[in-house]
């Protein structure tokens, strides 16, 4: 039985309340969600289903897999072919970066499958600040367009897995990505960054089955699924953003379908009135909205989302070159990421010098890079981190972004630490530019190059 305390609900549900013997480190994030247990049904089971040899099995010390659940189809056959496949326990970890779905009943289900254990996080408030955060300081979009929404969130999961792993003292860390992608690589690469001895397991990358496979596997094996209608394309959602590949959208001159979006109304259809709002800054982070300048993050991000979304911004469709070499055709949507990351490059022209911006600008490519290609845990990001951080020391401000019909245009933008400087910038009254020195200035810049006329006349 999991650790800590029970309280009974009247659902006859059994909570289990993490002691603080179950936290993964004080100030980190804590198993604060709940692991559940529903005695009654496990009574069941034990008694009348086929798990009953299982339950008997239990008894035998095997080693133990945490396998990153999801509740879908392929991970919840994963849980039994990791038992009959490698004999192991299985604990399941469900965790909730922002994504829609109910986190309970996933845990309910990896229970019912067979696992021997199931925990489930809500881990949104963590990845905002300590992933979505720092990309969004780095201003960081791969190829100058995919916020890597789902990129980021791996490393948080692989850490939270390893976390669990140690706690639990399991060998092996499973994950259910396919070998093509480049998740696998996130997560392979971050395990091992944090936990070098645990073997990691990817079950879709060994077995060779197509979805009607796995559905007849899991008849056989008496395995609950909930069979939803068959979606047409790969997805991942996060508080950062929405992806979608595969199916038509692999005719890369194939415009989306209108299925393919969620989060965005088609611009067409957005209201024919702009929305104005105002973004607060402090040391490069959002802190509030128009009139409220004390907010959570995770609360701006969600209202940018929705209020992005309803306007028709955060639409991406771009090709994408994968870590393991191949071009993919890919659909975002991802309102505040684009429309935060635009405004907060805005205020840093304000602020930073030319040299600064300019030189932050290529450690924004490489960091996107970076985090794209599953390095997170790499001392080169700390030490990219510690840049950035520096640069964000007067980055407080605000930024008033229009939205209208599909674009987030930034359409003014103030801060008390400024650079621009209206006596040096107007063509009007109160100019203090000393115009005098422009000649001296110019024959001085212009000097290399007068010489190289002289001296290298070309014929
Ligand atoms: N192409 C994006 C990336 O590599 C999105 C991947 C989405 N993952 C998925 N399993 N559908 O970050």
């Amino acid at each position: 039985m999991i650790g800590g305390e029970e309280a009974n609900d009247t659902s006859g549900a059994v909570h289990i309340t993490p002691t603080p013997a179950l936290c993964l480190s004080e100030n980190e994030h804590s198993l604060r969600t709940m692991s559940v247990v529903r005695r009654l049904r496990l009574i069941y089971m034990v008694a009348s289903s086929p798990q009953i040899h299982m339950a008997a099995r239990a008894k035998k010390v095997r080693d133990k897999v945490v396998l990153a659940y999801s509740g879908g189809l392929d991970t919840s056959v994963a849980i039994r072919w990791l038992q009959q496949n490698y004999d192991l326990d299985v604990i399941a970890v469900s965790i909730n970066v922002g994504q829609p779905g109910d986190l309970q009943e996933a845990v309910d289900r990896a229970m019912q499958i067979g696992a021997v254990q199931a925990y489930a996080f809500n881990a949104t408030d963590d990845f905002v600040k300590d992933y979505v955060g720092p990309s969004l300081k780095a201003n960081a979009l791969y190829m100058g367009s995919y916020p890597l929404a789902t990129a980021i969130a791996r490393p948080l999961i692989a850490k939270i897995m390893v976390d669990i792993a140690k706690k639990e003292g399991a060998k092996y860390i499973a994950h259910g990505c396919t070998a093509k992608g480049n998740d696998q690589v996130r997560f392979d690469v971050s395990i091992a960054a944090l936990a070098p001895d645990i073997k990691i397991i990817a079950p879709m990358r060994e077995w060779v089955m197509t979805r009607e496979d796995e559905i007849e596997y899991a008849r056989q094996n008496d395995i609950p699924i909930k069979v939803k209608k068959e979606c047409p394309y790969s997805t991942d959602e996060n508080i950062w953003g929405r992806s979608c590949e595969c199916g038509i959208l692999e005719d890369a001159m194939e415009e989306p379908p209108r299925d393919a979006y969620e989060w965005t109304v088609d611009p067409s259809e957005a209201p024919d009135e702009p929305e104005y709002v105002d973004i607060h800054f402090r040391k490069g982070m959002p802190v509030g909205l128009n009139k409220t300048k004390r907010m959570a993050m995770t609360e701006i991000v969600k209202r940018l989302n929705d209020l992005g979304g309803k306007h028709g911004c955060g639409r991406v469709d771009h090709i994408e070159d994968r870590l393991v070499g191949i071009k993919s055709r890919e659909i975002y949507e991802c309102p505040a990421a684009l429309i935060l990351i635009d405004a907060h490059k805005d205020l840093e022209k304000l602020v930073l010098t030319k040299d600064t911006f300019s030189f932050k600008r290529s450690v924004e490519q490489r960091y996107s890079e970076l985090c794209y290609d599953g390095l997170w845990f790499s001392p080169l990001r700390e030490a990219m981190d510690a840049f950035i951080d520096k640069t964000q020391e007067f980055i407080d401000g605000t930024v008033r972004v229009k939205l209208y019909k599909g674009n987030a245009i930034v359409v003014g933008r103030s801060s008390p630490h400024s650079l621009y400087d209206t006596g040096l910038a107007t063509y009007a009254e109160g100019d203090r530019f000393d115009h005098k020195s422009a000649e001296g200035f110019i024959y001085v810049w212009g000097l290399p190059l007068r010489s190289v006329a002289k001296a290298q006349k070309k014929k």
